[in-house]
């Protein structure tokens, strides 16, 4: 029987040049080659995955996938640290939130420390390079599948 999971992953600006943006720090991936990753860690599950360089736009498709997705893994990239917008568009979400960064941002400038994004995650992955991803994937499908099992109230 086909996976009947759903996983919306969202990627915020500039995450378009990766592979060729500041490579020490975010890895030679390319944005289709994390895509790949994405859809081998879903092992079956839906991927939706979308990158947009514009903050409305995003918080567009967060909108979509509450009505949409099973699950949500979300690189929201700058916005993460700049956009209550964003983070209000999260907070009506009642799926599964896993926040995702290929570097570590607590580990480097102090204005990358704070995220609202992480207000409304379920859980943050972040510095494994294109591999946070993977690990993203997953523990978004395991909390959804979790929530899928549970009896509904
Ligand atoms: C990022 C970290 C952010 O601080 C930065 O603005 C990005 C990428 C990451 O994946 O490591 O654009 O989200």
């Amino acid at each position: 029987m086909s996976d009947p999971l759903i996983l919306h992953v969202l990627n915020g600006p500039n995450l378009n040049l990766l592979g060729v943006r500041e490579p020490h720090i975010y890895g030679r991936e390319t944005l289709a080659d994390v895509q790949a990753i994405c859809r081998a860690a879903a092992e079956g599950a839906t991927v939706v995955f979308r990158q947009t360089n514009r903050e409305g736009e995003l918080i567009d498709w967060v909108q979509e996938a509450r009505t949409e997705a099973s699950a949500l893994v979300i690189n929201p990239a700058g916005y993460g640290h700049t956009s209550i917008a964003l983070l209000d568009a999260l907070k009506a979400l009642t799926i599964p939130v896993v926040e995702c960064h290929l570097s570590n941002p607590a580990a480097r400038e102090d204005f990358r420390a704070h995220s609202y994004v992480s207000l409304a995650a379920t859980g943050v992955v972040s510095g494994f390079g294109a591999h946070s991803y993977e690990l993203a994937v997953k523990a978004a499908l395991r909390l959804a599948r979790e929530r899928a099992s549970q009896p509904s109230r």
